[in-house]
């Protein structure tokens, strides 16, 4: 059986190829011994949010930046955080998270065998500049989408469409690429060949082993694409 050639690469922002936890990171003695912890909870609440502003309908929309402002003060008050200059300026670094090591090696090589490559995701335009700029990856790529294109949060299916509208191939032909294990899950409901970023080793979930390759990190994804 053949396997389409891909054509272009789709990824995921945050957690993919931005380090969410560079942040907390940043700010780790301030935070203190706890900031890992802190910063999963921060991750998990503003997923949660984008998941419960999709569902309750289009009114209720905010834009990502709005809601990890927000996951971050409830965080903040779930933790004991009361330090207002500190919030702002972990704030202030999630805009310029910095990218996994191997990401401008990864999107130089696909550029070089004549792959597409872009980002979708759930973050805000102006959030999404201020972070590709940061980590200098702008000029790898050929498009930088953003789910306020249509108002609603991964995995609903027409923010997986924006990216298929952009390169105008069929999703056949497009690999995404996420380590958010429920975004891997959309985009493979939609029809991409889907790659799971699986940096520390999670268990399984969706079905995505079987469905999806799983990559440890992004190193080996243009060999995987060639
Ligand atoms: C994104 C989030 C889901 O970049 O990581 O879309």
């Amino acid at each position: 059986m053949s396997v389409a050639a891909i054509r272009a690469a789709i990824f995921d922002a945050y957690g993919t190829l931005l380090d969410v936890h560079a942040a907390m990171q940043k700010h780790a003695a301030r935070l203190g011994p706890d900031w890992q912890r802190i910063s999963q909870d921060w991750r998990v609440k503003q997923i949660e949010y984008s998941w419960v502003r999709s569902l309750t309908g289009p009114a209720q929309h905010r834009d990502f930046y709005t809601l990890t402002s927000e996951a971050l003060d409830w965080v903040a008050a779930r933790h004991g955080i009361t330090d207002r200059a500190l919030l702002a300026d972990v704030l202030a670094a999630y805009r310029r998270l910095s990218a996994y090591a191997e990401v401008p090696d990864v999107l130089r090589r696909l550029q070089a065998n004549g792959i597409g490559r872009a980002i979708l995701s759930n973050g805000e335009p102006s959030m999404l500049a201020d972070a590709v700029g940061a980590a200098g990856i702008d000029a790898l790529l050929d498009a930088v989408l953003s789910v306020e294109a249509v108002g609603v949060y991964k995995p609903d299916q027409r923010v997986y469409r924006l990216a298929l509208e952009r390169f105008g191939l069929p999703p056949s032909e497009m690999a995404f690429v996420s380590s958010n294990p429920w975004d891997a899950f959309g985009a493979r409901v939609f029809g991409f060949r889907v790659f799971w970023v699986n940096r520390s080793g999670l268990p399984d979930e969706y079905g995505l082993r079987g469905s999806v390759q799983v990559l440890s990190d992004l190193s080996r994804l243009p060999d995987a694409l060639a």
